[in-house]
């Protein structure tokens, strides 16, 4: 009997050994992996440059407190600013994407000294307490988080934004695509009127980047295909590559003070290494023009098998939602062509590859999935 918390249903698989966009189980057998495990995997399983910089940064000093100089947070922060396009932000480290929400919700608190949230329909925003209670799934949601701050407006209605956002609202906290909620992609105009709409009344508007962040859709952010500038974003999944770290990308407005966010464990030398060497990678090896190039080829594979209800996503942040539950053929995916995929919801395919997958294991899913949908469909 696992002595586990049994929170997960796991399917029967371990992978031992990974490289690039490849997985091995115990027993020798490859995996192609189209899911990242969940957005993680930005630059490829244990790319080379990335287990180097780990390597030495864990010979050299792998941790001391937020209360010494750190120069790889530094380093990290000036890099991640000059290849996002956000080179007068200023960077919060912290561990996970909720801890980057929560962060990013008590900083437009204290700003504006409000405390009313907007969120939208189907958001997900991560577990701890503020982020779970902007979160629309009331199952997750113990009695402890509930609260009476939080007003859930219509996903992508403008309308409906430009009337409920108000200057009671400290701030507006939106997915630029919402990922576990089916990747529902925000639109221009409705990311647009929810910069106006803040600018309006003073709150501060959040973009959370969590899982269509970091390159995934072909630009850094997801958002900046609308022209917009949100006042906080967040981030975390693939800017560690696997190595977990978080962080809050915060607008010039916004004045720091000593003591009014902290963490133990966030920036910390291991966690900096992780991330600065992802971004590196990310540089060197023109990964968000991959991302854009190897999403346009994979949404063209999809289209042409067809079969499916609508086809939705930007670079390789991509969902196909067919009109039959699609558990069955996740797992022939898995089992019988040995290729990761994820879900989103019960109609919903996901895929969320790294950003380096290339044409060899895209044409291995496409071939499968073909090969499925003609057997589900006929
Ligand atoms: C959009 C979004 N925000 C926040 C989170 C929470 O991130 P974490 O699990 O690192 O706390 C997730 C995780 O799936 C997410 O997709």
């Amino acid at each position: 009997m696992s002595h586990l918390f049994d929170v997960y249903p796991l399917y029967d698989i371990e992978p031992v050994k990974a490289r690039g966009s490849y997985l091995w189980d115990q027993h020798g057998t490859k995996y192609t992996d189209l899911y990242g495990g969940h957005a993680v995997i930005s630059v490829g399983h244990c790319h080379p440059a990335y287990v180097d910089a780990l390597t030495k940064q864990l010979h050299a000093i792998s941790f001391y407190s937020n209360s010494v100089q750190i120069s790889k947070q530094e380093e990290l922060a000036e890099k991640l600013g000059a290849l996002s396009g956000y080179p007068d932000y200023r960077l919060f480290l912290c561990n996970s994407g909720a801890e980057a929400n929560e962060n990013a919700l008590k900083l437009a608190s204290f700003h504006t000294g409000r405390k009313k949230v907007v969120a939208f329909t189907r958001a997900f925003h991560g577990r701890t307490a503020g982020a779970v209670a902007v979160t629309d799934n009331p199952s997750i949601v113990a009695p402890v988080n509930d609260t009476s701050h939080v007003t859930f407006l219509p996903f992508n209605d403008v309308e409906a934004a430009l009337a409920g956002i108000t200057d009671e609202h400290c701030a507006v906290i939106v997915e630029g695509i919402q990922g576990v909620g089916g990747i529902q992609v925000s639109s221009d105009a409705f990311l647009q009127a929810l910069r106006t709409r803040c600018d309006e009344t003073g709150a501060v508007l959040i973009l959370d980047s969590v899982q269509c962040g970091y390159g995934r859709t072909g630009k850094f952010f997801s958002h900046q295909f609308s022209g917009i500038h949100p006042d906080l974003m967040t981030m975390a999944k693939g800017m560690g590559n696997g190595f977990p770290i978080g962080g809050v990308l915060i607008s010039p407005q916004f004045k720091a003070s000593y003591g009014l966010l902290g963490t133990t464990f966030g920036g910390n030398h291991l966690a900096c290494a992780a991330g600065v060497a992802v971004l590196d990678i990310m540089k060197e090896e023109n990964l968000l023009e991959n991302a854009t190039r190897m999403g346009d080829y994979l949404m063209e594979g999809i289209r042409q098998i067809g079969g499916y209800k609508e086809l939705r996503g930007r670079g390789l942040m991509i969902g196909i939602e067919y009109d039959f539950p699609v558990k069955e053929l996740r797992n022939k995916l898995l089992f019988e062509h040995k290729l990761f995929t994820g879900v989103a919801g019960a109609h919903t395919i996901r895929l969320l590859p790294s950003l380096a997958v290339g044409t060899e294991e895209a044409d291995a899913f496409l071939q499968a999935l073909e090969t499925e949908i003609h057997v589900l469909t006929k």
